[in-house]
């Protein structure tokens, strides 16, 4: 409890009353004005004397480890720290923002600069790389190696059931080129939403890693290698996927077998696939691939997609790992009805790589009600989404 005698204006009372996840309504106000924040808040601002605290992390360990709901308003400003967010219960993070359905005018970032190794150049599990963390221990957030990655004990709890976050750029500085994973996000056995917020790195961006599930909505995510990666689930809906050069694939999923049907995999549906800006453009003309094999059973569908020029002809490529192919019949790279001067049905007929789906076969995919899984194998596990945003 010595936490509280930082707390400043706020009483315990009005903490201990936050209970609940704020509506979005009402957080839309708050992160327009402080004095419109509902009671609990808890506020974050390294100028701001205001503030409960400088650091979102010292927020975020504010919090007690168990179910309870809380909710973190973040002042503009950017902040230079690594995030980890571990407990169970409901977390909602808010930027501050003159511009709330706007990503690309958000006024917070989170930004650090680390690739997969330590100070001594002593290469790291690509967690530790991460600006944002979500994941109820270590374990179950590394990577790992093999076609099958890290072995996460089995009796691991399931980590945070409802995390969301409006309106906030999470930025990874290591380098300007791909130069090993680099995350901006890492998410793990949890449920996430992010709604208007950028992912900046170049390889490895965004991390959805076993039984975790992640909804991405009016986002922007940046990359250059592999940058959309992962074991779990991600939902990427009117979105805006910015290629900041070539290199791999923009997806590059392991799959896993499982006793039940899964739809782990990605989705990347009602967005765009586009060069970053106009100076890189020329220059990946027809060179990015929509994705690659991390093991044979990687799943990606772009649906209802616009794709720019940079997109490979063939759109999907193989992995090729001493000289055998990581393509089975299994490896489901797919596009519905993705259109724009990247999808060529020539280039896509002329592999074995690239599925093109009719309408029956996109069916079983077609709803994040139909991916979003429980552990043990649900569908419709949709609660922690936010469809208001
Ligand atoms: C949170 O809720 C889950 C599911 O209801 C329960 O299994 C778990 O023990 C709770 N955790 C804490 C820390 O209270
Ligand atoms: C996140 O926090 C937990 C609990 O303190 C810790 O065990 C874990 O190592 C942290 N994760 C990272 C990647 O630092
Ligand atoms: C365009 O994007 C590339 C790749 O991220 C970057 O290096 C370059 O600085 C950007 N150029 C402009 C004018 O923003
Ligand atoms: C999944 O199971 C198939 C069939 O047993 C096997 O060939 C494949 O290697 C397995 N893949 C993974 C990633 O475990
Ligand atoms: C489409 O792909 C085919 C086969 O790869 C190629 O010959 C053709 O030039 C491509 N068309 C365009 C417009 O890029
Ligand atoms: C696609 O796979 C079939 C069956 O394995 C093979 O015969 C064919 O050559 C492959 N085509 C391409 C373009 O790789």
């Amino acid at each position: 409890m010595t936490k509280l005698s930082y707390w400043g204006f706020l009483s315990l009372n009005a903490l201990l009353a936050c209970a609940a996840s704020i509506p979005s309504a009402s957080h839309r106000n708050c992160q327009r004005s402080l004095k419109a924040c509902p009671d609990g808040t808890v506020i974050v601002s390294g100028t701001n004397l205001k503030a409960h605290f400088s650091t979102v992390q010292a927020a975020i360990e504010s919090l007690p480890h168990d179910n309870s709901s809380h909710t973190i308003l973040v002042l503009a400003g950017e902040y230079t720290e690594q995030l980890n967010v571990t407990r169970p219960g409901p977390v909602t993070l808010l930027g501050e923002t003159s511009h709330l359905t706007d990503a690309s005018k958000n006024q917070v970032t989170i930004t650090w600069a680390q690739a997969n190794q330590d100070s001594t150049g002593q290469s790291v599990d690509n967690v530790f790389s991460s600006v944002l963390v979500v994941a109820p221990t270590l374990e179950s957030s590394y990577t790992g190696s093999g076609t099958t990655g890290y072995a996460v004990p089995e009796d691991t709890p399931f980590g945070n059931s409802d995390f969301r976050v409006y309106n906030i750029d999470f930025t990874n500085t290591w380098a300007d080129y791909s130069d090993g994973p680099a995350h901006a996000l890492s998410l793990s056995r949890a449920n996430g939403g992010f709604y208007y917020c950028g992912f900046y790195s170049y390889q490895d961006t965004v991390y959805v890693g076993k039984l975790g599930n992640a909804y991405f909505y009016k986002s922007i995510i940046a990359g250059q290698t592999d940058f959309l990666y992962g074991f779990g689930t991600a939902w990427i809906q009117s979105s805006d996927v910015l290629l900041r050069n070539c290199g791999g694939g923009i997806t590059a999923w392991k799959g896993t077998n499982t006793t039940f049907e899964n739809k782990y995999g990605v989705y990347i549906v009602d967005s765009s696939v586009k060069a970053a800006n106009a100076s890189i453009a020329p220059d990946i003309v027809g060179q990015c691939a929509l994705g690659r094999p991390w093991n044979s059973l990687h799943r990606s569908i772009y649906a209802n997609t616009y794709e720019d020029g940079s997109i490979d002809p063939a759109g999907y490529i193989d992995w090729v790992v001493d000289g055998v192919s990581r393509l089975t019949s299994d490896t489901f790279m797919a596009e519905y009805h993705t259109f724009g001067p990247g999808f060529n049905a020539t280039g896509r007929a002329s592999t074995n790589a690239s599925i093109v789906l009719s309408p029956k076969e996109y069916a079983p995919y077609n709803s994040p009600r139909k991916v979003f899984q429980t552990p043990d194998g649900k569908a419709g596990n949709i609660d922690w989404i936010d469809w208001q945003a």
